[in-house]
Protein backbone atom coordinates (compact mmCIF):
# COMPACT_ATOMS: atom_id res chain seq x y z
CA UNK A 1 0.00 0.00 0.00
CA UNK A 2 1.28 3.49 -0.43
CA UNK A 3 0.51 5.08 2.67
CA UNK A 4 3.53 3.56 4.50
CA UNK A 5 2.82 0.24 5.77
CA UNK A 6 0.84 -2.65 6.02
CA UNK A 7 -2.38 -2.72 6.64
CA UNK A 8 -1.46 -5.52 9.72
CA UNK A 9 0.99 -2.39 11.15
CA UNK A 10 -1.78 -0.10 11.37
CA UNK A 11 -3.31 -2.97 13.13
CA UNK A 12 -0.60 -3.76 15.61
CA UNK A 13 0.19 0.34 16.13
CA UNK A 14 -3.88 1.34 16.93
CA UNK A 15 -4.45 -1.98 18.96
CA UNK A 16 -7.33 -2.27 21.47
CA UNK A 17 -5.30 -0.81 24.33
CA UNK A 18 -4.73 2.43 21.84
CA UNK A 19 -8.55 2.46 21.36
CA UNK A 20 -9.39 1.93 25.25
CA UNK A 21 -6.92 4.84 26.27
CA UNK A 22 -8.33 7.33 23.81
CA UNK A 23 -12.13 5.87 24.81
CA UNK A 24 -11.05 6.69 28.53
CA UNK A 25 -9.54 9.98 28.15
CA UNK A 26 -12.62 11.06 26.25
CA UNK A 27 -15.15 9.51 28.73
CA UNK A 28 -12.85 11.42 31.63
CA UNK A 29 -11.88 14.83 29.75
CA UNK A 30 -14.06 15.40 26.50
CA UNK A 31 -11.87 16.23 23.53
CA UNK A 32 -8.90 17.71 23.30
CA UNK A 33 -8.18 21.24 22.57
CA UNK A 34 -7.36 19.95 18.76
CA UNK A 35 -10.35 17.76 18.05
CA UNK A 36 -12.58 20.78 19.70
CA UNK A 37 -10.75 23.11 17.26
CA UNK A 38 -12.22 20.63 14.72
CA UNK A 39 -15.90 20.48 15.90
CA UNK A 40 -16.27 24.11 16.38
CA UNK A 41 -15.41 25.14 13.31
CA UNK A 42 -17.42 22.55 11.63
CA UNK A 43 -20.29 23.56 14.06
CA UNK A 44 -19.76 27.56 13.39
CA UNK A 45 -20.37 26.91 9.46
CA UNK A 46 -23.55 25.38 10.36
CA UNK A 47 -23.90 21.42 10.72
CA UNK A 48 -27.82 20.97 11.13
CA UNK A 49 -28.72 18.29 9.49
CA UNK A 50 -25.15 17.55 7.73
CA UNK A 51 -23.58 14.14 6.42
CA UNK A 52 -20.17 13.44 7.68
CA UNK A 53 -17.34 11.32 6.50
CA UNK A 54 -14.36 10.82 8.96
CA UNK A 55 -11.47 9.10 8.02
CA UNK A 56 -9.22 7.09 10.27
CA UNK A 57 -11.87 8.39 13.34
CA UNK A 58 -10.35 5.56 15.74
CA UNK A 59 -13.11 5.38 18.92
CA UNK A 60 -15.75 8.18 17.14
CA UNK A 61 -15.45 11.07 19.87
CA UNK A 62 -15.19 13.60 17.19
CA UNK A 63 -18.82 11.97 15.15
CA UNK A 64 -20.60 12.05 18.59
CA UNK A 65 -19.91 15.51 19.18
CA UNK A 66 -20.96 16.88 15.91
CA UNK A 67 -24.25 14.55 16.04
CA UNK A 68 -24.78 16.34 19.33
CA UNK A 69 -24.70 19.77 17.73
CA UNK A 70 -26.81 18.75 14.65
CA UNK A 71 -25.17 16.22 12.22
CA UNK A 72 -27.76 13.63 10.82
CA UNK A 73 -25.69 10.68 10.24
CA UNK A 74 -21.49 9.37 9.73
CA UNK A 75 -19.26 7.12 8.09
CA UNK A 76 -16.60 6.14 10.07
CA UNK A 77 -13.22 4.88 7.72
CA UNK A 78 -10.59 2.84 9.71
CA UNK A 79 -7.64 0.60 8.68
CA UNK A 80 -7.72 -0.31 12.06
CA UNK A 81 -10.34 -2.82 13.17
CA UNK A 82 -9.45 -2.65 17.08
CA UNK A 83 -11.84 0.07 18.01
CA UNK A 84 -15.09 -0.96 17.32
CA UNK A 85 -16.10 -2.51 21.25
CA UNK A 86 -15.19 1.38 22.37
CA UNK A 87 -17.08 2.74 19.45
CA UNK A 88 -19.72 0.78 19.79
CA UNK A 89 -20.13 1.61 23.47
CA UNK A 90 -19.44 5.13 23.26
CA UNK A 91 -22.62 5.48 20.90
CA UNK A 92 -24.97 3.20 23.87
CA UNK A 93 -23.62 5.69 26.06
CA UNK A 94 -24.51 8.69 24.34
CA UNK A 95 -27.61 7.32 22.90
CA UNK A 96 -26.77 7.20 19.17
CA UNK A 97 -26.19 3.88 18.38
CA UNK A 98 -27.19 3.09 14.38
CA UNK A 99 -26.64 6.91 13.73
CA UNK A 100 -22.95 5.36 12.66
CA UNK A 101 -21.61 3.45 9.60
CA UNK A 102 -18.10 2.38 10.67
CA UNK A 103 -16.22 0.81 7.46
CA UNK A 104 -12.63 -0.86 6.81
CA UNK A 105 -11.80 1.09 4.45
CA UNK A 106 -8.28 3.00 3.09
CA UNK A 107 -10.30 6.20 0.78
CA UNK A 108 -6.95 6.51 -0.99
CA UNK A 109 -6.94 3.23 -2.08
CA UNK A 110 -10.60 2.46 -2.96
CA UNK A 111 -11.94 6.62 -3.50
CA UNK A 112 -14.88 5.39 -6.09
CA UNK A 113 -16.47 2.80 -2.69
CA UNK A 114 -17.09 5.98 -0.85
CA UNK A 115 -19.59 8.54 -1.25
CA UNK A 116 -18.96 12.18 -0.65
CA UNK A 117 -20.24 13.80 2.27
CA UNK A 118 -21.31 17.45 3.31
CA UNK A 119 -18.29 17.42 5.91
CA UNK A 120 -14.90 15.73 5.84
CA UNK A 121 -12.47 15.20 8.87
CA UNK A 122 -9.71 13.93 9.46
CA UNK A 123 -7.74 14.32 13.24
CA UNK A 124 -4.13 12.99 13.41
CA UNK A 125 -4.08 10.56 10.48
CA UNK A 126 -2.43 12.25 7.97
CA UNK A 127 0.48 12.11 10.48
CA UNK A 128 0.21 8.22 10.03
CA UNK A 129 -0.05 8.16 6.15
CA UNK A 130 3.06 8.52 3.74
CA UNK A 131 1.11 9.75 0.74
CA UNK A 132 -0.72 12.85 2.29
CA UNK A 133 -1.20 14.55 -1.08
CA UNK A 134 -3.53 11.15 -2.49
CA UNK A 135 -5.24 11.62 0.85
CA UNK A 136 -6.07 14.94 1.18
CA UNK A 137 -7.12 15.31 -2.34
CA UNK A 138 -9.54 12.68 -2.66
CA UNK A 139 -10.64 13.64 1.15
CA UNK A 140 -11.36 17.11 -0.31
CA UNK A 141 -12.75 15.71 -3.53
CA UNK A 142 -15.71 14.07 -1.08
CA UNK A 143 -16.02 16.86 0.78
CA UNK A 144 -19.34 18.77 -0.85
CA UNK A 145 -19.07 21.48 1.71
CA UNK A 146 -16.19 21.32 4.33
CA UNK A 147 -13.00 19.49 4.76
CA UNK A 148 -11.43 19.95 8.35
CA UNK A 149 -8.11 18.17 9.54
CA UNK A 150 -5.75 18.38 12.12
CA UNK A 151 -1.88 17.62 11.70
CA UNK A 152 1.01 17.80 13.92
CA UNK A 153 2.75 21.48 14.18
CA UNK A 154 5.84 21.83 12.20
CA UNK A 155 8.15 22.62 15.35
CA UNK A 156 11.26 21.14 16.94
CA UNK A 157 9.75 19.31 19.60
CA UNK A 158 7.66 17.04 17.04
CA UNK A 159 10.84 17.15 14.59
CA UNK A 160 12.33 15.34 17.86
CA UNK A 161 9.70 13.28 18.89
CA UNK A 162 8.72 12.05 15.17
CA UNK A 163 12.24 11.47 14.94
CA UNK A 164 12.60 9.38 17.61
CA UNK A 165 9.43 7.16 17.57
CA UNK A 166 10.45 6.06 13.93
CA UNK A 167 14.07 4.99 15.33
CA UNK A 168 12.53 3.29 17.95
CA UNK A 169 9.82 1.25 15.39
CA UNK A 170 12.79 0.47 13.02
CA UNK A 171 14.82 -1.01 15.91
CA UNK A 172 11.97 -2.70 16.75
CA UNK A 173 11.64 -3.86 13.10
CA UNK A 174 8.20 -2.69 12.49
CA UNK A 175 7.24 -0.68 9.11
CA UNK A 176 5.15 1.20 10.55
CA UNK A 177 6.41 5.06 10.72
CA UNK A 178 4.99 8.57 11.79
CA UNK A 179 4.83 11.71 9.27
CA UNK A 180 5.88 15.71 10.12
CA UNK A 181 4.65 16.42 5.98
CA UNK A 182 5.29 20.09 5.13
CA UNK A 183 1.94 22.22 6.23
CA UNK A 184 1.64 24.43 2.95
CA UNK A 185 2.19 21.01 0.77
CA UNK A 186 -1.14 19.81 2.52
CA UNK A 187 -2.89 22.88 2.28
CA UNK A 188 -1.86 22.26 -1.48
CA UNK A 189 -3.31 19.18 -1.58
CA UNK A 190 -6.08 19.56 0.35
CA UNK A 191 -7.51 22.98 -2.24
CA UNK A 192 -6.95 20.49 -5.19
CA UNK A 193 -10.49 19.73 -5.68
CA UNK A 194 -11.71 23.46 -5.16
CA UNK A 195 -12.04 24.13 -1.69
CA UNK A 196 -10.50 27.12 -0.31
CA UNK A 197 -9.13 27.34 2.77
CA UNK A 198 -11.47 29.21 5.64
CA UNK A 199 -9.93 29.16 9.11
CA UNK A 200 -6.46 27.53 10.87
CA UNK A 201 -5.69 27.28 14.60
CA UNK A 202 -3.54 25.77 16.55
CA UNK A 203 -3.89 24.14 19.46
CA UNK A 204 -0.63 22.51 21.57
CA UNK A 205 1.36 21.12 19.24
CA UNK A 206 -1.58 20.50 17.12
CA UNK A 207 -2.89 22.73 13.78
CA UNK A 208 -6.01 22.63 12.41
CA UNK A 209 -6.85 23.19 8.92
CA UNK A 210 -10.48 24.23 7.58
CA UNK A 211 -11.63 24.55 3.83
CA UNK A 212 -14.82 25.49 2.44
CA UNK A 213 -16.26 25.42 -1.08
C1 LIG B 1 -3.48 8.48 15.67
S1 LIG B 1 -4.90 7.56 15.20
C2 LIG B 1 -6.16 8.77 15.47
C3 LIG B 1 -7.52 8.18 15.69
C4 LIG B 1 -8.58 9.24 16.01
N1 LIG B 1 -8.75 10.16 14.88
C5 LIG B 1 -8.21 9.99 17.25
O1 LIG B 1 -7.73 11.14 17.15
O2 LIG B 1 -8.37 9.43 18.35
C6 LIG B 1 -4.80 7.52 13.41
C7 LIG B 1 -5.85 6.61 12.80
O3 LIG B 1 -5.96 6.85 11.41
C8 LIG B 1 -6.22 5.61 10.76
N2 LIG B 1 -5.86 5.80 9.36
C9 LIG B 1 -4.67 6.23 8.86
N3 LIG B 1 -4.73 6.33 7.53
C10 LIG B 1 -6.00 5.98 7.18
C11 LIG B 1 -6.68 5.88 5.92
N4 LIG B 1 -6.08 6.16 4.79
N5 LIG B 1 -7.97 5.47 5.94
C12 LIG B 1 -8.60 5.18 7.12
N6 LIG B 1 -8.00 5.25 8.33
C13 LIG B 1 -6.71 5.65 8.36
C14 LIG B 1 -5.37 4.63 11.53
O4 LIG B 1 -5.83 3.31 11.38
C15 LIG B 1 -5.53 5.13 12.96
O5 LIG B 1 -6.60 4.51 13.61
Amino acid sequence: MSGCCDHDDYQSVFSGRFARRQSRRYHRRGLTPAARGIVDFATAQGIEGATVLEIGGGVGQIQIELLRRGAARVTNLEISQNYEAEAERLLAQAGMTGRVTRRFLDIAQAPDEVEPADVVVLHRVVCCYRDYARLLSVAGAHARRMLVYSHPAANVVNRLEFGAENLYRRFKGSDFRVFLHAPEDMVRAARSGGLTVAGRTHARDWDVVALAR
